[in-house]
């Protein structure tokens, strides 16, 4: 079961005092065993889903015409750090953020549409923005990612919801749209691009806590897998100049951020070229014979990240099994930054259904994937996406999903019903034939299991000396820290003189399913 809570954080980020007003936390209820406890999902970063409807906003003036701008996020991490972008192009025109929806002259809510309840989500949010709109009918209601191309005409002319909607490549176009939609015009740009990578849009950090940011290294996915609406409402795979990207990570190094993560849909097959943009027209090259001349993969572009400094750690997500060659693994486990943690999404441990899901990967292929990771990082952390239920799924491949969780002894995992989207190849191939209930009575069984496995992954931690990166005070005593350590397990331990951006080694000495207990040594 998930729960939501709201609660009031302040964030100091620079150059801004952050206050964040509304935040909806996800929490989950852990029912393993003779355990039942409350753990909140925020402590498993790679995954976003724990930041549904975060909004932002500066606490001091900022220069500017003084129109004011809400920005709320749903859905994965690329549309927070999108939300980060699209913040930067409006304090360019001197918009200035505001922590209220109320208080603004145009309030943007940033889509998710990966699961169906992502999306009544946000239809449920437009509704109470349009109640406020009668109260205020000069503000501006604009809707911006993943819903946008889908639900443009229904949003706009049906439901007259919304004055914008703008999709995730046509950011730098809402300093225009909005002009348009002030003279009453309904304004839209939901082209998607083969080049946008906004490479030279210097992202606002929000809701920052100084230590940790997220870089975005390539945008849209090729992939195509048979349950996912991204390659529709993201486009195209396209990679970020690497040039563009070390320069960012060690500005953040230099404003004293201690961790950075590159993010994209599939960050394996991150390849940048000096000639071609899209990964087609790389390919078509490669395999012609050309040589690279100048070009970036993955593997080079993280040993750049990695080479800033070594006291800036350095994430990644998403891996995907398909793409990650033991090149990436060898570089992980040269560079002690390059933090030991790999999030593997599998999605389904039956051949049959991931031949169905069009994943590119079998069984077999992904336990292979697993051993090297196992033989090349030993001790690395491994954390994977699961769905039940996917079409035509039976007892039996359900059953060797919860096989391949033993077999692999995933340290966390993200788990979800599958949800039909409109589109999608499995939309138009196959029949969404296994009932709600039985996606559900499955998925509990996915979480029981998983939750015994976290909890056993982190019992066999007590004893251990980690180094820790502080993040913040912990939520549950102001006398404690929280951090994470390299396999991205988070941490708590007594504060002392210790501060965020802090690494501090700390030995476990306790643990639940989510979290480890320490002391700094
Ligand atoms: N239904 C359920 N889960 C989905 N995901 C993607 N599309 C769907 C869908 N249609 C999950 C996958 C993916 C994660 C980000 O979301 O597990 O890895
Ligand atoms: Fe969707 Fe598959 Fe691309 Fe991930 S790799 S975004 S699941 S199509």
């Amino acid at each position: 079961m998930l729960l939501y809570r709201k609660r009031v954080f302040k964030f100091v980020i620079q150059p801004f005092t952050v206050t964040l007003s509304s935040r909806s936390e996800k929490y989950l209820f852990l029912q393993s065993n003779n355990n039942i406890s409350v753990e909140p999902l925020t402590f498993y970063k790679t995954i976003d889903e724990c930041r549904q409807g975060e909004a932002f906003t500066a606490k001091e003036k900022v220069n500017g015409r003084g129109k004011k701008f809400y920005i709320e996020s749903y859905g994965c991490q690329m549309n927070f750090s999108d939300s980060e972008i699209v913040a930067s192009i409006l304090m360019d025109k001197g918009f200035q953020p505001s922590a209220e929806h109320r208080d603004a002259d145009l309030v943007l809510i940033n889509t998710c549409a990966i699961r169906d309840n992502a999306e009544q989500r946000v239809r449920h949010r437009l509704k109470e923005f349009s109640i406020m709109k009668r109260q205020k009918p000069d503000a501006l209601v604009g809707i911006l990612g993943c819903m946008a191309e889908r639900l443009k005409e229904k949003l706009l002319e049906e439901e007259k919801l919304v004055d914008i909607v703008i999709g995730p490549d046509a950011y730098r176009d809402l300093p225009r749209l909005i002009e348009e939609a002030e003279t009453g015009q309904k304004a839209v740009n939901v082209l998607l691009s083969r080049e946008e990578t906004y490479a030279d849009v210097n992202p606002v950090r929000l809701n920052s806590n100084g230590v940790t940011a997220f870089i975005t290294i390539m945008r849209g996915c090729d992939n195509m897998c048979s349950f996912c609406v991204v390659p529709f409402t993201r486009g195209r795979e396209r990679s970020r100049n690497p040039q563009s990207i070390v320069k960012e990570a060690r500005q953040l190094f230099e404003q004293g951020y201690r961790e950075v993560t590159l993010l994209g849909q599939n960050v394996d097959s991150y390849h940048w070229s000096p000639r071609f943009s899209s990964k087609k027209e790389i390919h078509k090259a490669l395999s012609a014979g050309e040589s690279p001349g100048g070009d970036c993969t993955f593997s080079q572009l993280l040993e750049k990240v990695a080479q800033i400094h070594p006291g800036l750690r350095v994430r990644f997500s998403t891996s995907n099994p398909r793409d990650m060659t033991d090149d990436v693994l060898h570089t992980i486990a040269r560079y002690d930054n390059i933090c030991k943690h790999i999030h593997l999404p599998v999605q389904s441990g039956s051949s049959r259904i991931l031949e169905k899901m069009n994943r590119g990967h079998n069984r077999e292929w992904y336990l292979q994937r697993i051993e090297a990771i196992r033989r090349i990082i030993p001790g690395c952390g491994i954390t994977t996406d699961i769905i039940t239920g996917f079409c035509s799924e039976t007892e039996e491949d359900h059953h060797e999903t919860l096989s391949l969780m033993q077999e692999v002894n995933y340290d966390w995992a993200f788990m979800f019903h599958y949800s039909e989207r409109p589109g999608t190849l499995a939309e138009r191939r196959y029949e969404d034939d296994v009932p709600l209930e039985t996606k559900k009575r499955r998925l509990n069984e996915v979480i029981a299991l998983q939750q015994r496995l976290s909890y056993e992954s982190n019992k066999r931690d007590i004893g251990k000396t980690f180094t820790v990166l502080a993040e913040g005070v912990s939520k549950k005593s102001e006398r404690q820290l929280f951090g994470r350590n390299s396999q991205n397990k988070a941490v708590v331990f007594e504060r002392k003189n210790f501060k965020p951006g802090d690494y501090v080694n700390v030995k476990v000495t306790d643990c639940t399913a989510a979290t480890l207990a320490g002391v700094a040594e």
